[in-house]
């Protein structure tokens, strides 16, 4: 029996529209790299209910005359390439010739567009694979095209969208890369009545952070270049000891495309091994320019993926550029707290009896007495891969049997005798896990105490922040912050937990909102809560008074896990005595 047959023209094509749009995020991609494609100088991306009812996209760009009008939605068409040697060299972000085919497949589309000749522009109206109408329009030079009722006609992949506010996200995100990308062009996001992204045309990638990101990350950043024959890369990165605690400030552009490439991004975490405190990771915005041959970028559908001929060429220019960036960076930020303190103190393992420290492993030269060597848990020392809490000191033994506070170290360390051992206690770590223990039981006794603002700060938000917001407005009531919309990105905080200060609890809530994003809600609220601690935690580089540290001490080895703090950092290195007797030469 016959049993393989052809699949009807319009089922085909849904098929093959289902691989390039997949929701309302990828309709917006591919509209403003048209866009960017065409030229425009201003782009305005206006969404309702998250992409799902409406998005519109319109530009300043080149714009079609009637007849390249009626042909772009065909698949296949494209003004991008024309022969197969093009493929070897694209040097605009679309090519395929599908986009348009795709999104009128799956929605009621209207376009508007002139390029500037002739008088009348050109609006064409369809509702999937239905052409509805074709008329003359006055219309300024540039396209508009209006997408409604996404997979209207596709029932089983309407069912897949997310709230409106969920699918917001991730244009905000998307669009946020656009606009780093281009920094000379104009960038609006409207979703509904709200502004979420305004970045008017400005000169350089650093005015286009400060725009879409704020001041403190700019004062954060590093820039970054080398060269290498043809091959360029360039941008901006955390400077020593800067960075944050997740990955979500990552952006690769390669010849201009937005691109998630795992080359790049290893090399990034190679480069910034040692340059950061564990745990933390880099911001990155870097650019790389490399002749169009030596770079593939038809490899998906959505093209959000490259390959390079040459992967060493890649890694040596970021490995390059972030290093010497990190050691223009380091002399400026010597002066800064922290662990970079240690570095930057007397010249501990130079010479002298110190020198011996290097039996002691802290690192292989000895230097390593700096940030990261400190960190790093070495066996004898307490650490995840140790022993474990159970090496501590009894929780149950009464406190004055516990360990006794010797003094504080580099502004940054609380130095205990534990017994016969020698304690190195990262204070703010510590005070991260006490204060994460405490914050955990309120929580689950839901006994916040909320202190009430009269005149309520008012924040101004990260286009991803404030989806961010909408989308945990919830969980965040709970945890005792009340936000109120102000219009625009600007929000106000009505109420607060009672444990911070107020100016506290304005960083800690940007804090959270930059956790929130893209986590399963059961593991969001634990790091949520994570973070409070975290930034309500005493910094490295404070002065302790020694009645603080011996409390601290004390609450610390009271806590579940003394030897993590919350986020899987260390807290506590041990050094036992006969480590200590060995690397003075004296017998034990
Ligand atoms: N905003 C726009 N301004 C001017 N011309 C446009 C615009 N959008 C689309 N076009 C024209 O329509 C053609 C088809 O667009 P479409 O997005 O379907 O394909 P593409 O951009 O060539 O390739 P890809 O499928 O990779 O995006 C483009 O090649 C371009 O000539
Ligand atoms: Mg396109």
């Amino acid at each position: 029996m016959k049993k393989i047959h052809l699949l009807p023209e319009d089922v085909a094509r849904k098929i093959a529209a289902g691989e390039v749009v997949e929701r309302p995020v990828s309709v917006v991609k591919e509209l403003v790299e048209n866009a960017l494609d065409a030229g425009a100088a201003d782009i305005r991306i206006e969404l309702a209910d998250g992409g799902k009812r409406l998005i519109k996209v319109q530009d300043d760009g080149a714009g079609m005359d009637r007849e390249d009008a009626a042909l772009c939605f065909r698949r296949h068409s494209t003004s991008k390439i024309s022969r197969e040697e093009d493929l070897e060299k694209i040097a605009t972000l679309g090519f395929r010739g599908e986009a348009l085919a795709s999104i009128a497949a799956v929605s009621r589309l209207t376009l508007r567009t002139f390029d500037g000749t002739g008088d009348r522009g050109t609006m064409i109206e369809r509702e999937g694979e239905r052409l509805v109408a074709v008329t003359d329009i006055a219309f300024p030079r540039g396209t508009t095209v209006e997408v409604r009722d996404l997979f209207f006609n596709l029932p089983a992949r309407r069912k897949f969208l997310r709230s409106g506010s969920s699918e917001l996200g991730p244009v905000a995100k998307y669009v946020t890369q656009a606009a780093l990308g281009a920094p000379g062009v104009r960038f609006s996001l409207v979703h509904g009545t709200r502004e979420t992204i305004a970045c008017p045309p400005v000169a350089t990638l650093r005015e286009r952070v400060f725009q879409l990101f704020g001041k403190k990350m700019v004062d954060g950043l590093m820039d970054v270049a080398a060269e290498e024959g043809p091959a360029r890369l360039e941008g901006l990165a955390s400077l020593p000891l800067a960075g944050r605690g997740d990955k979500s400030v990552q952006y690769f552009f390669v010849n201009g495309r937005p691109v998630k490439d795992r080359i790049l991004l290893a090399a990034l975490n190679q480069a910034y091994a040692g340059i950061l405190e564990r745990g933390r990771s880099p911001e990155a915005f870097l650019f790389l320019r490399i002749p169009y041959e030596e770079v593939d970028v038809n490899v998906h559908p959505a093209k959000a993926e490259v390959r390079f001929k040459e992967t060493q060429l890649v890694f040596r220019l970021v490995l390059r550029a972030v290093g010497e960036g990190a050691s223009r960076g380091r002399t400026i930020k010597e002066v800064a707290p922290g662990p970079g303190q240690a570095a930057a103190g007397p010249k501990v393992g130079e010479s002298g009896p110190f020198y011996q420290a290097s039996a002691l492993k802290f690192g292989p030269d000895g230097a390593g007495v700096s940030g990261e060597g400190f960190h790093r848990p070495v066996s004898p020392f307490m650490g995840p891969a140790a022993g474990g809490a159970g090496d501590f000191p009894r929780t149950d033994a009464p406190a004055s049997s516990g360990p006794v506070v010797l003094g504080q170290y580099a502004n940054t360390y609380i130095v205990a005798a534990a017994g016969d051992d020698l304690l190195v206690i990262d204070q703010h770590n510590a005070h991260e896990r006490v204060l994460f223990e405490k914050f955990r039981e309120i929580d689950r006794l839901k006994l916040w105490p909320r202190k009430a603002l009269l005149i309520p700060p008012v924040v101004e938000l990260a286009p991803s922040a404030a989806a961010g917001l909408d989308e945990n407005a919830g969980l965040l009531e709970e945890l005792g912050f009340r936000i109120e919309a102000m219009g625009g990105r600007s929000y106000a905080l009505k109420e607060y937990p009672d444990v911070f200060k107020e100016e506290e609890a304005r960083t800690i809530l940007l804090g959270l909102l930059d956790e929130a994003g893209g986590r399963p809600a059961e593991d969001r609220r634990e790091r949520m809560i994570a973070t409070m601690a975290c930034k309500a935690a005493v910094k490295a580089g404070e002065p302790l008074a020694r009645e603080k540290m011996a409390y601290l001490v004390e609450e610390l080895f009271k806590t579940s896990q003394p030897a993590l703090c919350p986020h899987g950092r260390p807290v506590v290195v041990r050094i036992e005595k006969p480590v200590i007797d060995k690397g003075l030469g004296r017998k034990a």
